[in-house]
């Protein structure tokens, strides 16, 4: 088998969003432009979830998808071989992606008008999930402490009331890439347990952690905080899967499985037929895969802050302890920042996020997708190169 992430695959008109929505979006050419942005990667996944495809389509029958023992079982393999996470299968609840999966949460959890806390920035279908479901968005800015993003505990205090119901946690955390430590992370769901907070953790990106960082299971930290939280994983950013919409609620409090359970009935949600076939195939099969991924990401983001810092004078990018997102703070340099987003977009035709759609604090930056071929890289750093060669 080989894995070859370099290979440029070409993936304009494949109903990629991110290669075929430049057009509707930044009014940028998919045949010129370079798409840094939505978080999925260029890269083909483990050859054993094509596999499964292809064998799917020759027996080609569609019909509803039923029996998820394999899916449940390749998740709690996962969860105790990556992350040494005892997970029961009971505790497993598909969702059609993430970001529903939370948006559950917070109707079966909290009723319109109560708080929703979250560390700003964060990855911006957050605050849309919180607004959208009309409760009221408590951003706890973070704080950026030797170039890393760090939870403010001194104002959290003054910021929560009696209304605020569930804490919204991304670990790790986008953007940034933040790995919370496991004292910080005590720290913050006793704040929780003491307020009778909610804890929702976003744990989509804890399989994309580098060397030398480690992800902490927010339930694993207690009993009590397990009693507390509400889990999401998925196989979708670490295997490509996005597409798939499938990710995986875990709840080991059968009271709060329960409501949980009952929200999602209520929307009538129920598995897609190969989102689980291929959560499992790349599960049981991808772990190669993965190991040889992480450090192409980690070269890829090298290349990318070198690069940046080196033709953008006062330019800083964050490191990343995790994610494949590059978030770089503009704040430093010698321009207005719609000059240099017209520089990055307009110019040198690189489609990246605007640091302002993550909340406060975000105003600043701009967040570059790495995962990409690294010829990619090159060739982004190139163009900025030509734009701000007059700084
Ligand atoms: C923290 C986080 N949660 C959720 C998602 C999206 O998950 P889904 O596509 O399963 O809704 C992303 C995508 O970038 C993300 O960064």
């Amino acid at each position: 088998m080989t894995i070859d992430f370099d290979r440029v695959i070409d993936r304009r008109n494949s109903h990629s969003l991110k290669w075929d929505e430049l057009e509707s979006r930044y009014s940028l050419s998919c045949d010129e432009a370079l798409p840094m942005w939505v978080a999925d990667m260029d890269f083909r996944p483990p050859e054993a979830v094509n596999d499964m495809l292809k064998s799917a389509a020759e027996h080609g029958i569609n019909g509803y998808y039923g029996d998820n023992n394999q899916y449940v079982e390749a998740i709690c393999n996962w969860m105790l071989r990556r992350h040494d996470f005892v997970v029961d299968p009971s505790w497993i609840q598909w969702v059609p992606g993430i970001v529903a999966g939370y948006s559950f949460a917070i109707q079966a959890f909290s009723k319109p008008g109560d708080g929703v806390l979250v560390f700003s920035p964060v990855y911006h279908a957050f605050g849309r999930a919180v607004k959208a479901n009309e409760r009221r968005l408590i951003e706890s800015e973070l704080v950026v402490r030797d170039g890393q993003y760090q939870i403010d505990f001194d104002s959290l205090v003054s910021l929560v009331d009696e209304n605020t119901r569930i804490m919204l946690l991304c670990s790790p955390h986008n953007p940034g890439g933040r790995v919370w430590s496991e004292q910080e992370l005590r720290k913050i769901c006793e704040f929780c347990l003491e307020r009778d907070i909610l804890i929702v953790a976003d744990e989509i990106h804890h399989d994309l952690v580098f060397d030398g960082n480690k992800h902490y299971v927010t339930a694993k930290l207690s009993p009590e905080i397990a009693d507390k939280t509400i889990s999401f994983a998925a196989a979708s950013k670490t295997f490509n899967l996005a597409g798939f919409m499938t990710g995986a609620a875990i709840i080991s409090n059968p009271d709060l499985r329960k409501a949980y359970k009952k929200q999602l009935d209520a929307a009538g949600v129920g598995p897609t037929r190969l989102g689980p076939l291929a959560t499992a195939a790349a599960y049981d099969h991808g772990e190669v895969w993965l190991d040889k991924l992480l450090p192409y990401l980690k070269a890829n983001q090298e290349l990318l802050c070198e690069g940046i810092e080196r033709v953008i004078p006062g330019a800083k990018v964050m490191r990343l302890q995790s994610t494949y997102l590059s978030w770089v703070d503009f704040s430093g340099v010698d321009l207005p920042m719609k000059e240099i987003i017209e520089r990055v977009e307009r110019k040198a035709k690189i489609a990246c996020n605007y640091g302002s759609a993550f909340g406060k604090g975000g105003e600043n930056y701009l967040r570059f997708n790495i995962a990409c071929p690294t010829s990619l890289i090159h060739e982004a750093i190139k163009r900025l190169e030509v734009e701000f060669q007059d700084l």
